[in-house]
């Protein structure tokens, strides 16, 4: 009903802008005065988090994306090797686990059977498993060793949105925590992150009062075919989950891809008009990704592409390829996405209205997925 949408024609503009709240939830009360974290919920003993040799995030969709993130700042802050597999792949190749393997399954409703038969796998081989999950008492929490819930509230329309951002900073905070059980890395870096941690809502609201460029560009693309995104170091998997965002809600064709992989066969892709999102990464601290990045869009412009840039405010270096320039606060590096994203989100949801599509319950999807 309407008053369930909160006065939204769509659950998914709502749960959009429940973002900024959905954010500051997931991080209510896990973060002390001192800017320590505070996870003894997550009941996985600070003697066991010391002994992992390896962590292992395991996910299906948007939730796979999260986990693609949350392996650039687990192993940048704590230095364990991580991997990141789809569900649905993980049980069928043998993977090497054993006791010292952490697990992450991640599940915004807590009932995916890929992922739940990966967790299952894992702890046959004497793996921890921690779930990061939005549906309390679900049946993947409820078969883990531990669970860290995101505090999105129901998320109702298919396609997911703050699910994946409490994702994002439920994956940060586990990083963040084993870093500090762990004593590696925990410094000023560290605390710095948790301080912008502290101030991501606040940056997401910011985006979601900027949006209205993004519907009206979104709305002039409704006729297109095909739309590509590029990004580089965690706006690869940004990319991605723009394109996933895209094909579910628009049915339009809509592929991701790593920047520098472009001239390894993408860019032969590239004519006249096509749109291509770019999500170009902080100038600061990574020049070299961003520089790289900015000579990516000059090239694909030469070559006829309408580029959609989204980069961080003060960022001058794109704006003579930028056809779109969409902005972003500026944040650090690895929790960009948290901003980037939601441009991407309402773009999609935009185009689906535009085309005539069902937002909340795009064709030939279920919200959770039930069977392997
Ligand atoms: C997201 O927009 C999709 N509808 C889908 O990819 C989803 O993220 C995936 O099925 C995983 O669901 P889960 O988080 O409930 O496990």
């Amino acid at each position: 009903s309407a008053a369930e949408k909160g006065g939204y024609d769509y659950f998914m503009l709502k749960e959009i802008a429940e973002q900024p709240k959905a954010v500051a939830d997931t991080l209510l009360g896990r973060i002390d005065a001192a800017g320590s974290l505070t996870l003894d919920e997550v009941r996985i003993s600070a003697a066991e988090l010391r002994e992992v040799d390896k962590v292992v995030i395991v996910a299906c969709g948007t939730a796979f994306h999260a986990g693609l993130i949350a392996k650039y700042a687990i192993e940048h802050w704590t230095r364990i090797p991580c991997e990141v597999e789809l569900a649905s792949e993980f049980r069928y190749r043998d993977p090497i686990l054993g006791p010292r393997s952490l697990v992450i399954a991640i599940s915004q409703s807590g009932e995916t059977m890929d992922t739940l038969m990966a967790l299952r796998h894992a702890r046959e081989q004497g793996s921890k498993v921690l779930a990061i999950c939005n549906t309390n008492g679900s049946t993947i929490p409820r078969e883990s060793d531990a669970v860290l819930y995101t505090h999105a509230g129901p998320e109702v329309a298919v396609a997911s949105t703050k699910a994946f951002l409490t994702q994002l900073v439920a994956c940060y905070l586990v990083a963040l925590y084993l870093g500090q059980v762990r004593g590696t890395k925990w410094g000023d870096e560290i605390s710095a992150v948790v301080r912008d941690l502290s101030h991501i809502s606040g940056e997401v609201e910011r985006v979601l009062e900027t949006m209205e460029p993004v519907r009206a560009l979104a709305r002039s693309l409704a006729d297109k075919k095909t739309v590509l995104f590029l990004g580089r170091h965690v706006g690869y998997p940004v990319a991605l989950e723009g394109a996933l965002k895209l094909k579910e809600l628009a049915y339009m064709h809509a592929e991701g891809f790593a920047a520098g992989e472009l001239k390894h066969g993408p860019i032969a892709l590239i004519e006249e008009d096509l749109p291509v999102v770019v999500v170009v990464p902080s100038p600061r601290g990574r020049s070299v990704i961003h520089d790289k990045i900015v000579s990516n869009i000059q090239e694909i412009r030469a070559r006829g592409a309408r580029t959609i840039v989204i980069a961080e405010e003060g960022d001058e270096a794109v704006v003579p390829y930028a056809d779109h320039l969409i902005r972003i606060p500026a944040t650090p590096t690895l929790l960009q996405p948290l901003v980037a994203t939601v441009p991407l989100q309402v773009f999609a949801c935009e185009l689906a209205t535009a085309r005539g599509n069902e937002v909340d319950q795009p064709r030939n999807l279920a919200k959770s997925v039930t069977v392997e």
